[in-house]
């Protein structure tokens, strides 16, 4: 489905798919799985990494000589665009938004320590960051540089694509029998590209989408123009009863993106107890609060297997 796309080798082998039986155990749920993209062997991985493939794929096709990356300090893609420069030696500039006194820790020392030029920008709204990001890039084009601004979302998306590949053959191979998709809801990328690969793959995967950023409105309007984007890139027509797979839940935005819950305090604790899995408060433990109570309600049923998806984000863990 993918191979007319430029891409880079990030990911290396699979990430594990497996079984938390001790999970399992506190459920009462004979098949919890998590796919561990939070085992990548890129500086502590996570879901950037598959959008980078297909990103610096477009970046190399196109003779860039540079990488520019635009976010907040503790921003899991400009940490993995740096590290990403730093293994396939490509220069890096970082745009950081925020305090610019704010000191760099988590991943944006993690941003640091792997080389990439760091500028910051003091405490700009979304829209200015953006800005500054194109003037950023006009400068660079000025004095003959041949710079690619990472992040569009729809090449971005196709990284899932190929991770609902990989998670296919898995589900087949290790007899899993996955039926329910737990995962983080934020700009819709990931989840645009995973949801898109499941339905070309004609896999029977119901998506439940642990909102920690948008509500339900403005996560599902993401989430269809970012199937509808990277569906068009791969001249695949979208099928018609896409959404009907997919529920949005917003039960765990709590005060808002980046702000902990009770709920996901506990679930980080039972998480770490249990399998010795690291999640972090931004993600990941809003989701698995949220799968905790899918199970515990019944919606996500005892008899049908279900799997979080652990995007990763794990130096975010050293900023709390
Ligand atoms: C660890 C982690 N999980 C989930 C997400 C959300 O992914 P998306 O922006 O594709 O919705 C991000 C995005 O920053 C992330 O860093």
């Amino acid at each position: 489905m993918l191979d007319t796309f430029p891409w880079v080798d990030l990911v290396g082998a699979p990430t594990p798919l497996e079984r938390m039986s001790r999970i399992g155990e506190v459920l009462g749920h004979p098949a919890i799985w998590v796919k561990r993209d939070d085992c990548m062997p890129l500086a502590f991985g996570g879901n950037k990494v598959r959008s980078l493939e297909f990103w610096i794929g477009e970046a190399k096709a196109q003779g860039s000589d540079m990488l520019v990356v635009a976010g907040a300090l503790p921003s899991n893609q400009c940490r993995l665009t740096a590290a990403a420069g730093a293994k396939l030696g490509i220069e890096v500039l970082v745009l950081y938004a925020g305090d610019s006194e704010a000191p760099l820790r988590g991943n944006a020392m993690l941003t640091e320590l792997l080389g990439a030029d760091i500028r910051r920008l003091g405490p700009v709204s979304e829209e200015e960051r953006g800005a500054l990001a194109q003037q950023a890039m006009a400068e660079l084009r000025a004095a003959g540089r041949r710079p690619y601004l990472i992040g569009d979302p729809f090449v971005g998306a196709l990284g899932y694509v190929r991770a609902a590949e990989e998670l296919t053959a898995q589900d087949l191979q290790q007899g899993a029998g996955l039926r329910h998709i737990v995962l983080p809801g934020s700009m819709g990328v990931t989840e645009a590209g995973l949801i898109l690969g499941a339905a070309l793959l004609d896999r029977d995967w119901r998506f439940h989408l642990v909102s920690v950023e948008y509500d339900a409105a403005e996560l599902t309007a993401r989430l269809t123009e970012n199937i509808l984007g990277a569906a068009a890139l791969m001249d695949q027509a979208v099928p018609t009863d896409l959404m009907d797979r997919v529920e949005i839940h917003t039960g765990e935005l709590g005060g808002g993106y980046g702000v902990v819950t009770e709920a996901s305090l506990a679930a980080a604790r039972t998480m770490a107890a249990n399998e010795a899995l690291m999640i972090e408060q931004v993600y990941v433990a809003k989701t698995f609060a949220g799968l905790l109570n899918l199970v515990r309600s019944g919606a996500i049923p005892k008899d049908e297997a279900a799997c979080i998806l652990h995007t990763g984000g794990t130096p975010s863990l050293f900023e709390q």
